[in-house]
């Protein structure tokens, strides 16, 4: 029996296991109910008088050892287990960017334009790219000798009838004013195109926003403050605007809009050319040349438009001079616009 009991010992000290279902195993073949240990319990009595010290010694030995050895092997396990689980799934390592894009600049200022004349009433309108001579030209009070209507100037698709890339937004004025009845305030963003040489300074497309307002009594103070309202909602509250006389065929009077210097601030500076303006869009009364073209009584109605650049804004708010860059879609300059989301 003693012997036994010191196989168990020796047997228990080296007892490795590989697995939890090992040391259950272990734990029910000694320490179980029907175990080895029980077993060696329930022989005590027939040990001789002499033994019964040391074999009760032993065997309470290779109770707690077997005890001990079962929980620390259950504990090694599972601390390995948790291990592997980390190991795989290491936290601690950087993640793999998921770069997200930018907005245009392009987009992020028209958007802001429109925007901005949401605020105070204008709707937004859109017009087809590919337009016909009656709403590029005609209506809009082109003489048919003009020079916009140039093949230099313009990119034809047809000629007799003419149908070309539209070279303005102002087309879409003829096609809300035909198409409603005021009061009209609206907003036209869109892509035109010029036949122009690519260079810093020009390209062959490019982004405008029109604007127009008709209804009874409007007058030119009113063009004014809408715009005065625009350049400093858009360039600062600070701002001022300079209105100069100028001439295009579907407005009467006409005028350019100069903005105080983004840059100095109307100080002089080499953006401005020492000027302290900057030039950014061009407006006027609505012709009643144009009114009528498009069924609207000018005798009952007046109206102002607008029609600015939206590459030009832009190139103001970003200072970004060479208009090629806009459409090279070169990562590193698009990148710099994240933060303007
Ligand atoms: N269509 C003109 C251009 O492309 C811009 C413009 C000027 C629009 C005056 C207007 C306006 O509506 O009133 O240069």
């Amino acid at each position: 029996m003693l012997s036994r009991a010191k196989e168990l010992l020796q047997e228990t000290k080296e007892f490795k296991a590989k697995s939890l279902e090992e040391v259950e195993a272990f734990r029910i073949k000694l320490l179980g109910s029907k175990g080895e240990i029980k077993k060696l319990f329930a022989e005590f009595r027939n040990v001789a008088a002499e033994e019964k010290k040391e074999f009760g010694a032993v065997l309470n030995q290779l109770k707690d050892q077997a005890q001990q050895k079962v929980d620390e092997l259950k504990a090694d396990l599972a601390g390995s287990a948790a291990k592997e689980v980390t190991s795989s799934f290491d936290f601690t390592r950087p993640t793999t960017l998921n770069e997200i894009g930018s907005r245009h600049p392009i987009s992020i200022i028209k958007n802001e334009i429109i925007e901005i004349f949401n605020r105070i009433g204008f709707q937004v309108s859109e017009g087809p790219e590919i337009e016909d001579d009656w709403h590029n030209f005609s209506a809009l009070n082109f003489p048919p000798e003009h020079p916009a209507r140039d093949m230099q100037d313009t990119f034809f698709v047809e000629k007799d009838p003419d149908i070309a890339l539209r070279t303005h937004t102002s087309s879409v004025q003829v096609r809300v004013m035909e198409n409603s009845t005021p009061p009209i305030r609206t907003i036209s963003p869109g892509r035109v195109y010029r036949n122009e040489a690519i260079s810093a300074r020009a390209h062959c497309f490019f982004h405008q926003v029109e604007g127009l307002y008709i209804d009874k009594n409007v007058s030119f103070a009113d063009l004014r403050q809408t715009l005065l309202y625009f350049a400093q909602e858009m360039f600062g509250k600070e701002t001022k605007i300079r209105l100069r006389p100028s001439y295009f065929p579907f407005t009467e009077p006409s005028a350019e809009m100069d903005v105080s210097c983004t840059i100095c601030s109307g100080k002089g500076c080499n953006v401005c050319k020492y000027t302290g303006y900057l030039e950014i869009l061009g407006c006027g009364m609505v012709d009643p040349n144009v009114l009528e073209n498009c069924g609207i009584d000018s005798k009952v109605y007046s109206g102002f438009a607008f029609g600015m650049g939206v590459e030009r804004i832009a190139q103001l708010k970003y200072n970004v001079n060479d208009l090629r860059l806009y459409s090279e879609n070169d990562k590193g300059f698009l990148d710099q616009f994240k933060a303007a989301l």
